[in-house]
């Protein structure tokens, strides 16, 4: 089988390592890929958002399957495309996207399949949004979110109405995410715990694979900016065989089902952001791929081969029976440039990468990583994702520091503290939960 993998970061490199291992791959594609995916596959360049172009690959090469990574080709209408010409795709057509790239059609089609989610209201104007906000109908803290696509960057948590008027004013009135931002939602700000869990579906039939924690923000102690994500560990200690099934029977099957009554058809990576409130979980947001770094932290950890059910999950016919999962757990921890998620320098050498990898239980996704002069440089802002397996949490955690003390290149940034709620009691974790 011929595979093509869409994309270029760490989650990319997860994928293309766990595939390059599998039977019956005889070719093994990526566009545009990175250093670290260099080794395991063969790289090509067209632009991932390009998807007439990504098309023409896929037919030039005669690929049996397309693995998208990223949310842009999707929102696209990459899959859409794709079938028409006749092409095999693994992920969600341009509609069903529409659950992570319009975050307005999420919180609709949220309400109108009775999918748990904080209470909203959708803006149109910075007028709505200011009347909203006066009416004091969610109180402090609120939550404010760009309609569209912002890069991680669309969400405002605001403490009062200063903070709240100040995010209505740069998304609405200086356009700060550009069309993402015509439109507003405004929400209750929810709390508790935050757990990702990830489902594979086929339109009709939903596979649970597991659960991660992210830490988004920048620095220890979820401080600063938010981030792509500065490490993950999974599964997540708080999601338990029973919360599992509360989430597959409350979000994923009526998102399937949802979906189907919409006329599309959700198949793919299914990503459901939750808070563990104390009124059950409830839907932060959808992504409609896999997370980065949580696809690092995962796809260790899967025993059964993906290649056969990301295949049969295109062709809507996946079999029943979770994949199988190894009793190991994971935590990894992202190596970003400095001044990330602002502005950062390319181009810096990096040393120490044999070294790291050569620690028990760890391996090393590239991110932004390109050759130059044979040798590996940093091209961009997430850098490596640094991956420890083990036995328990400590083990797993004490791996990956070992092994990221190896690395450095000037600028180096990452978190110390990544995995650390994970050696909590989960109680601990539940502490901050004051409503719902
Ligand atoms: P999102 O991009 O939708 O994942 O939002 C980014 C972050 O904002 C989330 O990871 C949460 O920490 C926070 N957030 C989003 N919605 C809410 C909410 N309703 N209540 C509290 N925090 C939220
Ligand atoms: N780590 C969060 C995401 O992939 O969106």
């Amino acid at each position: 089988m011929k595979v093509l993998i869409v994309g270029g970061g760490g989650r990319e490199h997860a994928l293309a390592t766990k595939i390059a291992r599998e039977r019956g791959v005889s070719k093994l594609l990526c566009t545009p890929g990175n250093a670290g995916i260099a080794r395991v596959a063969q790289l090509v360049s067209v632009d991932p958002s390009d998807v007439d172009a990504l098309c023409a690959l896929a037919s030039h090469e005669s690929i049996d399957l397309t693995i998208i990574g990223p949310e842009l080709p999707l929102d696209r209408g990459v899959v859409d495309r794709f079938r028409r010409a006749g092409l095999r795709i693994f992920g969600p057509p341009r509609d069903a996207a529409q659950l992570e790239c319009s975050k307005v059609f999420a919180k609709g089609f949220m309400a109108r399949h009775g999918i748990p989610t904080a209470r909203y209201r959708v803006c149109d104007s910075a007028h709505d949004a200011r009347t909203v906000l006066a009416s004091g109908e969610f109180g402090f803290p609120v939550v404010l979110k760009a309609d569209g696509l912002a890069a991680g960057k669309g969400v405002v948590v605001a403490a009062d109405r200063d903070e709240a008027n100040a995010a209505v004013r740069a998304a609405m009135v200086e356009r700060r995410f550009g069309d993402a931002g015509a439109r507003l939602v405004i929400e209750e700000c929810l709390s508790g715990p935050e757990v990702s869990f990830f489902a594979l579906c086929d339109g009709t039939r939903a596979l649970p694979l597991t659960s991660a924690q992210d830490h988004k923000r920048v620095f220890d102690g979820d401080r600063g900016p938010n981030t792509g994500g500065m490490g993950a560990f999974a599964p997540s200690p708080l999601l338990d065989a029973e919360l599992q099934a509360e989430v597959m029977r409350d979000i994923v099957e009526p998102v399937l089902r949802g979906m189907r009554a919409e006329g599309t058809e959700y198949r793919g990576f299914l990503y459901a952001g939750l808070m563990l409130t104390c009124a059950g979980p409830k839907v932060i947001e959808f992504n409609v791929r896999f997370g980065d770094p949580e696809a690092q932290a995962v796809m260790p950890l899967i025993e059964s081969d993906l290649l056969p059910l990301l295949s049969s999950a295109a062709d809507g016919r996946l079999a029943s029976g979770a994949p199988r999962m190894t009793d190991t757990v994971a935590v990894c921890i992202v190596i970003a440039s400095g001044g990330y998620p602002g502005a950062v320098k390319s181009g810096v050498p990096i040393r120490g990468l044999e070294e790291a990898e050569r620690v028990q239980g760890v391996t090393i996704f590239h991110a932004g990583t390109a050759m130059q002069d044979n040798q590996i440089v940093t091209a961009g802002g997430r850098v490596l994702t640094v991956v420890g397996t083990g036995a328990d949490y400590r083990e797993a955690r004490e791996r990956a520091y070992v092994a990221a003390a190896r690395i450095s290149f000037d600028g180096m940034q990452y978190r110390r503290d990544i995995g650390l709620k994970a050696l909590q009691p989960a109680s601990q974790q539940f502490t901050k939960t004051s409503d719902a």
